[in-house]
């Protein structure tokens, strides 16, 4: 212990699920187009699988540059990219995939732009001149792709060619700025960044090709695409109503359209009473809303075996109060001449913020 360390300048932050194969030829591929900076690399992984966490360890054993969060319980891209930059030190945190796609040699191009400063964030982008997407699997990826980017740059405040890019590198005191205005649901930090920022960030992009992934697989899928839709929604809304009550409030919306399916059905083939009848499609509507809530409004807290039974005994009892203070309160009113629709509103939006707001403390509480 004889050298004085030096303390990094730039943290690349690595979201990591299921890479373990690409964590030892990432390490390498960043040593080699680092050279001459002092860096250091943060691991962020949600407790994979496949142990990429103790194989981040291993190396950190012997490269004091490499280090590694292991978050238990949760999942998600984008919060923990948060989580990573917001434990870095350094004067520059950069964002890559875990997986070999991004192409590394990109980070001193970008550190040497915002060097400058005339720059507050720089940006890998697929689609300037010398970019390329052709890593993208498949034709259906790609529509996703650029119809999401169309989409987002309806509402983008500075010009982004590639705003659904997951490699961008910004000065960490300006991420720390920002980090209190971050939704961080899902895939797509980097456009929940600019969105956030009070003044529009300059941009420097960098073309940069995706390559193909060798190892592993993608964890984009329709939940995923899901998140980003709720992403646009709450920044467009100006984050006025929690991105989660409105996730809560549609999936409710979907319940009730299974109360009603399993209801007509039950009318047509049996001949029970219609309050038995009507309980029976009311279980299976709370069945239905507590499983999709658990995999899309409470996704990065879902909830497993035992626990996911606890959750939903629980959730069936809140749910089963607020459908007696729907009823009750829409009762009330309609006998003091409301009309009837009004009166059901009424009712129904009581219920809904009523199951939301003790479900989100009881049944999903966070831990
Ligand atoms: N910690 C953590 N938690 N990491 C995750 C999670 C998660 O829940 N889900 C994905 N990751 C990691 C992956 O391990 C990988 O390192 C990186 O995030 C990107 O995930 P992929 O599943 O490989 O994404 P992709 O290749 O489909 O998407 C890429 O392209 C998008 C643009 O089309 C990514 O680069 C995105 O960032 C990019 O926006
Ligand atoms: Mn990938």
């Amino acid at each position: 212990m004889t050298e004085q360390p030096i303390a990094p300048m730039l943290s690349v932050v690595v979201p990591c699920y299921n890479e373990r194969p690409n964590v030892a030829p990432m390490i390498a591929k960043l040593d080699a187009a680092l050279a001459g900076i002092a860096w250091e690399v943060i691991y962020v992984d949600d407790n994979s699988p496949d142990g990429t966490a103790a194989e981040v360890r291993r190396i950190a054993q012997t490269d004091p540059r490499v280090r590694c969060i292991r978050r238990v319980g949760r999942r998600g891209l984008a919060s923990a990219v948060i989580e990573g930059a917001l434990s870095s030190s350094a004067a520059y945190v950069a964002c890559i995939d875990g997986d070999l796609q991004h192409d590394e040699t990109r980070l001193p191009i970008m550190l040497e732009a915002l060097h400058s400063g005339e720059y507050d964030l720089a940006v890998a982008s697929r689609h300037v001149e010398g970019g390329d997407n052709a890593g993208l699997a498949g034709r259906w990826r790609h529509f996703l792709s650029d119809g999401g980017i169309k989409l987002s740059q309806m509402f983008l405040p500075v010009k982004l060619t590639d705003p659904m890019s997951g490699f961008f590198m910004l000065p960490r005191a300006l991420f720390e700025e920002l980090a209190g205005g971050l939704n961080g649901q899902g895939f797509k930090i980097l456009l929940d960044l600019v969105l956030s920022s009070p003044a529009p960030l300059r941009v420097k992009e960098v073309p940069a090709t995706f390559r193909e992934r060798v190892a592993g697989e993608s964890k984009l899928d329709m939940l995923v695409m899901l998140q980003f839709g709720g992403l646009l929604l709450d920044k467009i809304c100006g984050g006025l109503l929690p991105l989660r009550f409105i996730s809560f409030a549609l999936v409710g919306s979907l319940g009730v359209l299974v109360h009603l399916a399993v209801l007509t059905a039950l009318r047509k083939t049996t001949g029970m009473d219609f309050e038995i009848e009507q309980a029976i499609g009311t279980v299976f509507a709370m069945i239905f809303n507590f499983k999709l809530n658990n995999s899309i409004t409470y996704r990065d807290q879902r909830m497993r075996g035992p626990r996911l039974w606890r959750g939903l005994v629980l959730f069936v009892v809140v749910c089963g109060v607020g459908a007696v203070a729907n009823v009750g309160i829409a009762n009330a009113l309609y006998q003091t001449h409301t009309g009837w629709t009004t009166a059901g509103a009424i009712g129904a939006i009581i219920g809904v913020v009523w199951n939301y707001a003790v479900s989100a403390t009881l049944v999903w509480r966070a831990r």
